[in-house]
């Protein structure tokens, strides 16, 4: 009696543990499902997995999480792009000088609008969130426009302000395409 007792809970237990496993697995397919969904949009695909690796934080995330999480990330991105931006101020004069200063005006201005697309994000917002994230991508089209006619162009800030570019897309296509539920934009 005891032996069966003991054989039954030792079953039971390997049952539990499968579905356990199994659950966990179901909802990392979830989470890759998801991220996959976003990254095979018209985004920058490659530029969207590396963000979006499968991590256990990215995993636990639904879209308006997913969406948080990339509008951090833009925004330590585009902080560290203005550092670098005021590094190269430094040895650079004459009309060049003023295409950095203006790319650093708008790279600061995005920070701005980064932060308040966090708070109209928070309240569902959702017309305002396109508006916040839409001048970023407006800046980074005005800031490329200048870069390319430097003389060399600084292939590291065009690369960076691309990228700036591309982050601030993917945030509109989960916004547009996955948390909206009327989607007229996508
Ligand atoms: C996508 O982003 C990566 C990473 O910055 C970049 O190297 C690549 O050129 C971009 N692809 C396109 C099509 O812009
Ligand atoms: C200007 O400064 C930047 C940042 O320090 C550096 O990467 C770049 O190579 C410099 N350019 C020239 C022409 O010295």
């Amino acid at each position: 009696m005891a032996y069966m007792k003991k054989n039954f809970l030792l079953a039971l237990m390997v049952l539990l543990l499968l579905v356990v496993s199994s659950y966990a697995r179901f909802n990392m397919m979830v989470a890759k499902g998801k991220i996959e969904s976003i990254c095979t949009k018209d985004v920058n695909h490659s530029l969207c997995f590396e963000i979006l690796k499968p991590t256990p934080e990215i995993e636990k995330l639904d879209f308006s999480g997913l969406a948080k999480f990339v509008i951090n990330y833009l925004s330590r991105y585009t902080s560290d792009t203005l550092n670098q931006v005021k590094m190269f101020e430094g040895n650079t004069t004459g009309a060049d000088l003023q295409t950095l200063q203006l790319c650093a005006e708008l790279y600061d201005d995005s920070l701005f609008h980064n932060d308040r697309a966090l708070k109209v994000l928070a309240s569902k917002d959702y017309d305002n969130l396109n508006t916040e994230v839409g001048f970023t991508l407006a800046y980074t089209d005005t800031c490329n426009d200048e870069l390319i006619t430097m003389k060399p162009v600084p292939q590291v800030l065009f690369k960076k302000n691309s990228d700036i570019n591309a982050m601030s897309n993917i945030i509109l296509v989960i916004l547009e395409c996955f948390i909206r539920e009327v989607k007229i934009r996508c």
